[in-house]
């Protein structure tokens, strides 16, 4: 006779332990994961706002490897630190845009109405304001700079360089 094969009981299903994560844990570890994954690529904003060898003439990068440098080494020992000359302090934003006895000596964004170019330019008064450094004249290159800068907004610190 005939007999029904008989079938073996299915395994009951082992007992989710407890320190098995469920579904919803994986799913939100993968997200974490994949998060991280992106974070930890070198963002574009991040490699844009590095100091970079050609900063843009309206930042302070530029300001003070480019700028700053050749304040330092014409001018300061004239207007800056206890040195004012001609009313001019040219160490912060504030002094510079404050001016000396002539009044204002830049416009940001217009170098060539600005008085500090023209003096620099030796294209200013033979006397009062002298030409700038009063015994010297300071490179094309060095002159471009300032005149770049002076064009793109005069972008400094207020506080004195360290
Ligand atoms: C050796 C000292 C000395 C150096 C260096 C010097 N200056 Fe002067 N500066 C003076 C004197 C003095 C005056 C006032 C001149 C006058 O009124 O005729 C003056 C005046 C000025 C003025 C006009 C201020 C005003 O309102 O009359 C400007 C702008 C100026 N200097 C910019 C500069 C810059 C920029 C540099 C560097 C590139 C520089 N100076 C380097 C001595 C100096």
């Amino acid at each position: 006779m005939f007999r029904k094969p008989h079938i073996a009981p299915l395994a009951a299903p082992a007992l989710q332990s407890p320190s098995t994560p469920n579904r919803a844990t994986l799913t939100l570890a993968t997200i974490a994961l994949a998060a991280a994954a992106i974070l930890w690529q070198p963002s574009p904003v991040a490699a844009s706002t590095a100091p970079s060898q050609d900063p843009a003439p309206n930042t302070l990068d530029f300001y003070n490897h480019h700028v700053l440098p050749i304040l330092q080494t014409n001018c300061y020992r004239c207007h800056g630190g206890f040195n004012h000359r001609g009313g001019l302090n040219i160490v912060t934003r504030a002094g510079l845009l404050k001016g000396g006895h002539d009044g204002t000596v830049i416009i940001p964004g217009d170098a060539s109405k600005s008085l500090l170019v023209k003096l620099i330019r030796h294209e200013g008064p033979a006397n009062d304001p002298m030409p700038m450094p009063p015994k010297s004249k300071i490179s094309d290159a060095d002159i471009a700079t300032i005149t770049q800068w002076i064009n793109a907004g005069a972008i400094m610190p207020d506080t004195p360089p360290q």
